[in-house]
This record gives C-alpha cells, structure tokens and sequence, in this order.
C-alpha cells in the first residue's frame, strides 16, 4: 500500500492505493489561509500538521489494515511559500503563500538583474521564494536574522516526518534560487537573494527517498520503516497523475489558480513569455506552464458576492454555449502572472447594462477567465510547447459548459478523466511507488482513463476568436487605470 498527500492551500486530501496505483480510500481535512493585510496570504504550518493528523486518523479507522500496510507515502505541496524556521526547527513566522503579493518591489529588483531570468529561466514573481526572503529581511530583521532554513511549504512535512531538511527539484525550481537547467542551488541566485547555500534544505529527485517516518510520529499510526519519498510541487505532480510527463503531453487545471502546462523532455526556457520553466517532479524532465492567478476564485468570488453557489449559478447557463456576450470580464483579482506578470492590476466588468443579470455575469466570468487560459495558452506555444490536445481537470472541468466554453477558446479537444481521477494525492501516491520500488515513472505515471472527449464547436470558434482579441487588447487599458 501507498500514501499520497495533497497539501492544498485550502485543506489536504490523503489517499490511499494499492501497489497498483489503483484508490484504496481516500480522506480530506480543511485549513484556512489568513489575509492580515491586503495582497497578503498566509497559513501556520501547525494547521497543515494538524490537518494532515486528521486525514490519516480518518484513514486509519476506516482502513485500518491496508493503513497498517503503507509501505511508502508522498506529497504534492502548494508551491512558493516559505516556511522559516530557526536553528531549532521552530516556525519563526507565518508561512508566506505563493498568492501573496507583498513581496513585488523585492521581486521586481531581483528580476532587473539579468542574472536572474538567465540562471533560473524564469520572471521573479512577487509569488515566488526569493523575494519573499528579502522582504522579510527588508521588514522583519529580527526574523531574517533567526533564518536558519527555509522549507517549501511540502518540505516542512517532509522534515516534521524524517526530521531530514530536504526538497526536491521541481518545488525548489518555484523558488528563484535554482539554476532550473543543471538542477541545483545557484551560487548566484543565492547571493543575489541574500541567502546561503546552508539555508536551503538537501536537493533531491522527487522519487529519492527522503528517509523513514520518525518514531516521534508513531501516533500517526503508520508502520514502522514507512519510507517517505520527496514528491513534488502541485502541478508537476497533478501531471505525474495524469500521465503529463513529456512533449505533447499537458493538462488545462480550471483550479483556484488556471494552468496550461506542457511536459517537456528538454530545459527550453523562455522567461519573457512569463511562462513557467520548472524541473518535473521526475528525474531528467521540466515542464512549462502558464499561470492564471484566479480561475475558480472568479467564479467564487461571484458566487460570494451574489449569494449562490458555483455550481447553481454554472448551471443557470442551460447546455448549449452561447456566442460570447456584451458584458465583459477580466479577471485579474490578485493581478496576474502569465502573460503580464502584473500584481497590481485589478479586474473589472465592462458593458453592464441595465438589463445585465446574474447569467450574463456568470457567462462573463467564465469567458474572462477562459481568454486569461488563452493568453497561457499562446505564451506556452511561443516557448515551442505543443499541445494539440489537452486533459482538463480541477473543480471547473466538472461544469460540462465551462469545458466546452474552453475548449471553443482554445480551440483543441478538452479530455476530462474519469470521476475517479485524485489528480495530485494519486499523482503523490505514484511517486511514493516509483521511490519504494525504483520503478520506470513512465510505466507507473499512465493517462487515466478518459471518461468524456469535448470538442471545440466549430459554429463558434470565430466569435470566440474574436472575443479574445479584444480581451487581449484591453489589458493595457485597464492597466493604465488609477
Ligand atoms: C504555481 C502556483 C500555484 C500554487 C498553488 O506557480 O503558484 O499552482 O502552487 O496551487
């Protein structure tokens, strides 16, 4: 038996399979994230514990001999955050998330030096690990000063298990210190951050194993010698899970967050596109993606502010995809990073009019936020990604509307995976597989069976076409507004 954890900012999702990677039970817990000031997000790494406690608990009672069976587990984390901990182990602040948007000054002086892009193959983002550092060192000098490591957030559990400090490639490329071609820790990027190469945890694969669970953490149940492998950072497992590992391979996540993301069998970075250039989570590959800041949050956020769930208002669409609409959406909540790397702009509708309802803003969100895939979509294919086709996956793909919505946009056919697909918890539990076993990731990381194929629909390719163009075109409007 395998254990795959999905640390999620909004909860963790525990699952357990067979050694043929196949759902034996699975188990969720919650955790909030805390906005003490604007563009700020932060969560305490003691939820996670204590989320992650719960999850194997449940687990545990409902599954107590397959549990008792658990040979080896892994995690998929949340990536970005920064987690600083003092020479003791103990948490010196809140984790800093990857949403968080404080740091944009620190990361707009980092990414000037053009060391920056051509070490690590990507934009600083405000989002990403470095300049978070430095802004605490700008901020909080007495916290730096205590800085001893600094975990992603995945990492502080692989440390609270083995009580080894260890990452591995694929989160460690997210955090602007690693030089993402030759897979390592760049003396440069470092010293351009202000960090040291002894504050970083031991570099690893994602398939290494890390090391056994502690006996401190016998309460947790699992049995004695439980090996616990590296894993990976959220979109680079969800692609393990999938099967996305090499060219031509990809996904389309209608997340909190949107991705295109692209496997790719060589380092081909193109930093100015803002595309993504990360190591997969699988020795000897990357991968590209582009990131939407609020794809589901969109939707959420209406479905806040109107009093009606996500699900009721998608529904309120009826079946057929209608042209798009006079009302516009751009959906730029928290700012965005593909293509504009931009944390300050701010969304907006524009055409209400007096007989605009609640469809037609329903209908808007969901197209701002499919030309916002749009624009990932066309950056990845400048970075000479392909991807004629795509699977499409998070909680959006589940409305039948918005994936035709999408794959009409994006003009190529949309697979949705089977009701059963645990993206990155059965993504995590493979790579637990491939450490315990040393088994060919290849073999192991298979496409799931694919439960619907949607294609664009033809009779409204061009209106959406043309749609995008203006939705393209506003961008340095809404920019330049105060
Ligand atoms: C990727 C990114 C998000 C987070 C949260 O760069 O910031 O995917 O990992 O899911």
């Amino acid at each position: 038996m395998y254990l795959g954890l999905d640390l999620g900012t909004s909860g963790v999702k525990a699952l357990l399979v067979d050694e043929d990677g196949r759902a034996v039970g699975s188990a969720d817990a919650t955790y909030d994230v805390t906005n003490p000031a604007a563009g700020w997000s932060e969560q305490d790494p003691g939820d996670w514990v204590r989320g992650i406690g719960a999850a194997l608990a449940a687990l545990r009672a409902a599954h107590g001999a397959a549990f008792g069976a658990v040979r080896a587990l892994s995690f998929s984390g949340h990536m970005h955050g920064a987690v600083m901990v003092d020479d003791a182990g103990c948490v010196l602040r809140p984790c800093i998330l990857w949403n968080d948007t404080r740091s944009h000054v620190e990361a707009a002086a980092m990414d000037a030096d053009p060391v920056a892009r051509a070490v690590s193959g990507n934009i600083v983002f405000p989002g990403f690990t470095a300049p978070k550092l430095a802004w605490v060192a700008a901020h909080e000098p007495d916290v730096f000063a205590r800085v001893a490591r600094v975990m992603l957030p995945k990492d502080y559990l692989l440390w609270w298990l083995t009580g080894r400090y260890a990452t591995e490639m694929s989160d460690a490329a997210g955090t602007a210190w690693l030089d993402v071609g030759a897979r390592d820790w760049s003396g440069d990027l470092l010293a351009l951050g202000g960090m040291r190469r002894d504050q970083m945890p031991d570099l690893l694969e994602g398939t290494d194993v890390v090391g056994v669970v502690q006996a401190a953490r016998a309460d947790l149940g699992l049995p004695a010698g439980c090996k616990v492998v590296a894993g990976g950072a959220d979109n680079a497992v969800a692609a393990c899970g999938v099967g996305a590992l090499g060219e031509g391979d990809g996904f389309v996540s209608l997340g909190t967050s949107g991705v295109v993301l692209a496997g790719r069998d060589r380092y081909a970075p193109d930093a100015g596109t803002a595309v993504h250039t990360f190591c997969h989570a699988v020795p000897g590959r990357w991968y590209q993606m582009g990131v939407v800041l609020a794809a589901t949050d969109s939707l959420n956020w209406l479905s806040r502010i109107t009093g009606r769930g996500a699900g009721d208002l998608s529904a309120s669409l009826g079946d057929m995809l209608r042209a798009p609409g006079g009302v516009k959406f751009y959906p730029y909540l928290s700012g965005e990073r593909t293509p504009h790397n931009d944390a300050a702009v701010r969304g907006g509708f524009t055409g209400l009019d007096i007989a605009s309802g609640p469809e037609d803003l329903t209908h808007a969100v969901m197209a701002g936020v499919s030309f916002a895939l749009r624009d990932s979509f066309e950056a990845l294919k400048a970075t000479g990604a392909q991807l004629p086709s795509a699977l499409a996956i998070g909680g959006g793909s589940r409305s039948d509307y918005w994936t035709r919505m999408l794959a009409t946009t994006l003009n190529i056919p949309l697979e949705r995976p089977d009701e059963g697909a645990f993206g990155a918890a059965l993504g995590a539990a493979r790579i637990a597989i491939c450490g315990d076993t040393g088994a060919d990731p290849g073999a192991v990381m298979t496409k799931p069976p694919i439960s619907d194929v949607i294609d664009p629909e033809a009779d409204l390719t061009a209106a959406y076409d043309d749609a995008y163009s203006a939705f393209s075109g506003a961008y340095p409007k809404l920019k330049a507004m105060p």
